[in-house]
């Protein structure tokens, strides 16, 4: 049997490279792997649960469906779809919710940093883990292949099913979060303490996003914050984070191993050599992405063609769970 892999990303603000290196390429990998089922979604209801510009919300959605298919995502090989075209999430969740208790979601470490930041916290964020557990579970999702700040979440949705399976019987699978060794956790150029996070990536010089120009990439790296030394090496001293940093996206761009990639530098004069092989490979990664993206957001009519039969496909999957979930909590199906 395959294993069948679901991921999502929300459509809110521009994907940036720790997107890209601690999930999106990733999937384009899983894709290639002839052992996997994959699915991957445009998680729009979940980029509702902080406030957006409608226009706005509906113009990422689609830019976020070219991106997939920008970075060599393909329909035919994983189903591409958008969450909110398939009614199960949000059905879904509202029946998970009913054998969630609170105390669970108020625990999230992300809820807890996110809703910090807001003046008026929505349900939908406390909520958001649980939706995010109706997504991977009603596919029957054996591995959840995301960054390390989503592990908390998949691990929620291991014990949602759990419960579900203790009070309901044997019903859901119960998924495996899908962590990289390397780039799990791309830290801000600016302040290589934190991650470098889509809500900050209008700040500029924390994040390069996927669609930058080239120009924009050079600057934000050969500006990227470093330490007063000249060692280039792997490092988990808080003081090297910004070099340990560097050096992570240049080892998963070249797919080259710490050792080759620490061998590479080992006749550099300074960080201005390492900043300048980083922003080569970064641009050299990104800039076919680039390309591609404009000529595929030329033809509106193809993407929305692509994002309709993503989701008649994902309805086939997901459908008979949530019937089978319906019926054993007791609802009468019509
Ligand atoms: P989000 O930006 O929250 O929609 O995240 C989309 C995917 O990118 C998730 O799998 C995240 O875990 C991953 N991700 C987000 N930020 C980073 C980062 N700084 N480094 C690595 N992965 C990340
Ligand atoms: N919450 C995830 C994030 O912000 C996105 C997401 C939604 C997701 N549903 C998912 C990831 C299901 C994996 C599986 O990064």
């Amino acid at each position: 049997m395959k294993k069948r892999i679901f991921s999502g990303i929300q459509p809110s603000n521009v994907i940036h490279i720790g997107n890209y290196i601690g999930a999106v390429k990733r999937w384009v990998e899983s894709q290639n792997d002839a052992e996997k089922e994959n699915i991957f979604c445009a998680v729009d209801l979940h980029a509702l649960t902080v406030p957006q510009d409608p226009k706005m919300l509906r113009e990422r959605t689609l830019e976020l469906m070219a991106l997939f298919l920008a970075v060599g995502l393909d329909p035919d090989k994983s189903i591409l779809f958008v969450q909110s075209h398939v009614t199960v999430h949000a059905e879904g969740a509202w029946l998970l919710n009913c054998i969630t208790p609170e105390g669970w979601l108020k625990k999230m470490t992300q809820y807890k940093d996110k809703s910090a930041k807001q003046e008026i916290v929505l349900t939908g964020l406390l909520d958001y883990p649980v939706l995010m557990a109706a997504d991977i579970l009603f596919y029957d999702t054996n591995e959840v292949p995301v960054g390390n700040d989503q592990k908390q979440h998949v691990e929620l949705a291991r014990n949602i099913a759990e419960r579900f399976n203790h009070l309901f019987g044997e019903t859901f699978v119960v998924p495996e979060p899908l962590i990289a060794e390397a780039g799990a956790r791309i830290m801000a150029l600016d302040d290589p303490t934190m991650k470098m996070s889509k809500s900050m990536a209008h700040v500029k010089g924390h994040s390069v996003n996927l669609l930058d120009d080239p120009k924009d990439i050079e600057r934000a790296i050969m500006r990227a914050k470093t330490d007063s030394g000249s060692e280039i090496r792997f490092s988990k001293d808080a003081e090297k984070a910004g070099v340990n940093n560097l050096l992570t996206i240049y080892q998963v761009l070249t797919g080259k191993s710490q050792e080759a990639s620490e061998l590479d530098f080992a006749n550099a004069r300074g960080y201005g050599d390492l900043k300048k092989a980083v922003a080569e490979v970064v641009i050299s990664a990104t800039e076919p992405i680039r390309n591609r993206h404009k000529e595929i957001m030329t033809d509106r009519a193809e993407l929305e063609r692509i994002m309709r039969v993503g989701a008649d496909k994902a309805r086939v999957i997901s459908e008979p769970r949530l019937a089978d979930v319906k019926r054993k909590m007791g609802l009468i199906l019509p």
